[in-house]
């Protein structure tokens, strides 16, 4: 089942993931006046980090909300930037009409990801590029969410429940975007080489409890509260949950003086050969 990324507060995870966009940005060279496009923009960290180098950015997103906060992030930043509600299978972009196509954490949860390359590759221009960044699976953040995921999975019967975390492993029509082999099976057919860097990303907070109040604004988090509101054993779902997640937050800590995981994400970089 699809997530609303509009509920909870996305935000505050998109603070922590800020960075990413830095590194992306930071990759691709100058864009002064070059047309953009940053795809499952969110609350606009890429498009932001484009138009403060002057890029002429298009963000897309199909969460309304966050694309109200990304529109008040610009403004109060002086910068300026589109923002626009669209989804990866139909980008509400003119065909060849951005040199850079960028995704950070976003077009990886699009559930139909052959439609999003179709997608990218269409509206890339001719001598541009497609960036994509995902997770690199098996870190601190598949024990954490793959414990939320699997006590959902248990509470709600079969599958992941009403809202879970990613696995694109186990889906059918996945595609594993952090994989080069899987990345070239999806854009070689399309002409297109694909490069594939691996990058880190530190959290740092005080305490596993910090960290985990942090995650708990997150719309997968707070989709998966409301669900298990509407049981009636809720009360001890919700501290059973709780005390799961602190054990595997803490199993993965590395700083015995406070709380620090260090997660591992990968940079793809799409071109026509
Ligand atoms: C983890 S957030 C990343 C947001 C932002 N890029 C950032 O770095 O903070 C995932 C984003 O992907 C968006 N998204 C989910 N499904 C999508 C789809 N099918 N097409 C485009 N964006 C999608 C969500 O609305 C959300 O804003």
């Amino acid at each position: 089942m699809g997530i609303d990324w509009g509920v909870g507060r996305y935000e505050a995870t998109g603070e922590l993931l800020a960075p990413v966009s830095e590194v992306v940005v930071g990759l691709v060279g100058p864009l002064a006046g070059r047309p953009v496009l940053d795809l499952g923009c969110g609350t606009g960290n890429a498009a932001l980090a484009a138009a403060a180098r002057g890029a002429v950015v298009t963000g897309v997103d199909p969460a309304g909300r966050l694309l109200e906060v990304a529109r008040g992030r610009a403004a109060a930043q002086g910068l300026d930037a589109e923002f626009v509600v669209g989804d990866a299978a139909g980008i509400p972009v003119k065909d060849q009409s951005v040199e850079l196509v960028m995704s950070v954490f976003g077009v990886i949860f699009s559930p139909d990801p052959a439609a999003a390359v179709a997608e990218m590759v269409r509206v890339v221009a001719p001598d541009g590029r497609i960036v994509v960044t995902d997770w690199l699976p098996g870190g601190p953040l598949t024990v954490v969410n793959g414990t939320a995921a699997k006590f959902m999975g248990e509470v709600f019967g079969g599958g992941d429940g009403p809202a879970q975390p990613r696995d694109a492993a186990d889906k059918p029509k996945s595609l594993a975007w952090h994989d080069p082999e899987a990345l070239h099976a999806a854009f070689a057919p399309y002409g297109f080489t694909v490069e594939v860097l691996r990058k880190s990303l530190v959290f740092d907070n005080a305490s596993a409890e910090e960290y985990l109040a942090h995650s708990a604004q997150h719309p997968m988090a707070v989709s998966a509260d409301a669900a298990l509101s509407q049981r009636p054993d809720a009360a001890e779902l919700r501290a059973e949950l709780k005390s799961r997640l602190l054990a595997a937050a803490q199993s993965v800590n590395e700083d015995p003086e406070g709380y620090r995981i260090t997660a591992h994400y990968t940079v793809a970089t799409a071109r026509r050969a």
